[in-house]
């Protein structure tokens, strides 16, 4: 079978700011920088994101080594906090400088810069004042990617206002797992709200501003799924959790307000958000241009069938998440592989979101201990992430014949990097980071491989 894509089709890979920087030159903290040097024993071997994986530093030689690997257009982040020094917007030269330089160099070795605004990086220096708890954010936030599209915006022609903001809520104010480890459905459905906001009042800067490139939004979508012979409740259960982790960002970015569904559920069970009646205009008049898909693992879900524990982790009360025959696990790291979604999400967006133009900001396969794969050569033989791109882009492509209208598709990730309180447990990348050796750089075989998709426009299967 022959799987080729489109003329022009963005080959590509992603990675962010504060993932692969680390601090050097920075005037101000993020959350990372603060909880890693707080709380360290939260973090896989420690690791912190100080050096990360020394983007700051060695920027040119990835991306020598990007465009050695087929890597056409590469998806990252600027830091808020590496750009500002604190909540007056007093600039830090020396970060605006640094991605002037990586943008130039990108551009130089060919390869596109797409531009997301936030990685899960809030500012301490809004973290002090409640983070997006915090109403004034939206409007810091808008001055600060205006600041951005003046500096920047000659160069860049895709800019996304959020990464996967259903996470920032998700994992910091519902589950514990990110700072400030809060467990509130009220404050997380608050947080949520103003992300929104913030994105809304960001599309409507680069509108009046008149930029001549697009604006768009990166969601993570975990595409849901119930039992086989689900029961009326199983299918409802399905229901909350794709209206609480999909559609609660899906549908305002696009369509310019919220699920009635949504807005009913928040309100009978106290977790509808603070808002004005203009905040609700302004969601719906700047919707998105095009939309990012992270898409990594489904979520499969029925009706709890064990007691609710009266906790303030709302969704549980919902439903409880299950695992089924026939599972296909990814051996190295624990999460579900399921290729299959990535169509899904193509026919979903084409038949329910107006066939908005999409494409993968992220999809990717962490392996644990892959230094277990290098061989006699130095090179890692990841023949895994080789079968899994494949599996997803043939999926990829039935949907595209079918008429999704998705354009281009980004790897996480470009090269091995900081996974936030994983650090480096789990390795993504097409070039690997030798952190024992100062950071030294090595293709994988999977980067190989990448260079003959890209250049072939697809590939072909015996
Ligand atoms: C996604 C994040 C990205 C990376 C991958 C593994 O959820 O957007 O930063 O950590 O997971």
């Amino acid at each position: 079978m022959q799987y080729y894509f489109k003329e022009n089709f963005m080959w590509g890979a992603a990675c962010s700011g504060p993932q692969t920087e680390g601090s050097k030159g920075k005037e101000a903290e993020s959350i990372w920088e603060y909880d890693c040097t707080r709380q360290a024993d939260k973090y896989f071997d420690g690791v912190g994101n100080i050096t990360a994986s020394n983007f700051y530093r060695d920027y040119e030689t990835y991306i020598q080594n990007m465009k050695k690997v087929g890597i056409r257009s590469y998806r990252t982040s600027i830091q808020w906090s590496r750009i500002m020094n604190d909540r007056d917007g007093s600039i830090n030269r020396e970060g605006v400088q640094f991605y002037h330089q990586v943008i130039d160099c990108l551009l130089k070795y060919g390869i596109e810069p797409m531009i997301c605004l936030f990685h899960f990086d809030t500012p301490m220096f809004w973290m002090e004042k409640g983070g997006f708890e915090n109403r004034d954010i939206t409007d810091a936030f808008a001055d600060y990617a205006e600041f951005c599209f003046r500096e920047y915006g000659d160069k860049i022609h895709y800019w996304s206002t959020f990464n996967e903001p259903v996470v920032v809520a998700e994992q910091g104010y519902l589950y514990q797992v990110h700072y400030p480890e809060v467990c509130d459905m009220k404050r997380a459905a608050q947080v949520a709200f103003h992300i929104q906001l913030a994105s809304a009042k960001v599309i409507k800067r680069f509108r009046d501003m008149e930029m001549s490139g697009e604006i768009g939004i990166i969601l993570n979508l975990t595409p849901t799924y119930v039992p086989e012979n689900a029961c009326a409740e199983d299918v409802e259960a399905g229901e909350r959790a794709n209206l609480l982790f999909n559609r609660c960002f899906l549908d305002p970015s696009v369509k310019g307000y919220y699920p009635e569904k949504l807005t009913a559920l928040a309100r009978e069970d106290g977790f509808l958000p603070e808002y004005q009646e203009q905040d609700i205009q302004i969601i719906r008049e700047n919707t998105v241009d095009y939309l990012g898909v992270n898409y990594y693992s489904p979520r499969r879900v029925r009706r709890r069938s064990t007691p609710w524990e009266e906790k303030k982790l709302m969704p549980e009360k919902y439903f409880e998440t299950y695992t089924f025959d026939g599972m296909k696990m990814n051996p190295y790291r624990g999460w579900e592989i399921y290729e299959e979604a990535l169509y899904d999400i193509a026919i979903n967006i084409r038949d329910h979101y107006g066939n908005i133009k999409w494409y993968v900001s992220e999809n990717g396969m962490g392996v644990e201990d892959e230094e277990r794969f290098r061989d006699d050569h130095g090179q890692i033989q990841d023949d895994y992430r080789i079968a899994f791109i494949k599996e997803h882009l043939r999926c990829l492509h039935r949907g595209i014949a079918e008429g999704s209208n998705c354009f281009g598709y980004h790897l996480w990730a470009a090269f091995d990097n900081w996974s936030w309180r994983n650090a480096y447990k789990n390795r993504y990348g097409l070039i690997s980071v030798d952190l024992k050796n100062d950071c030294a750089q090595s293709i994988k075989k999977s980067g190989e491989w990448f260079l003959e998709l890209s250049a072939n426009n697809g590939f072909e299967d015996l």
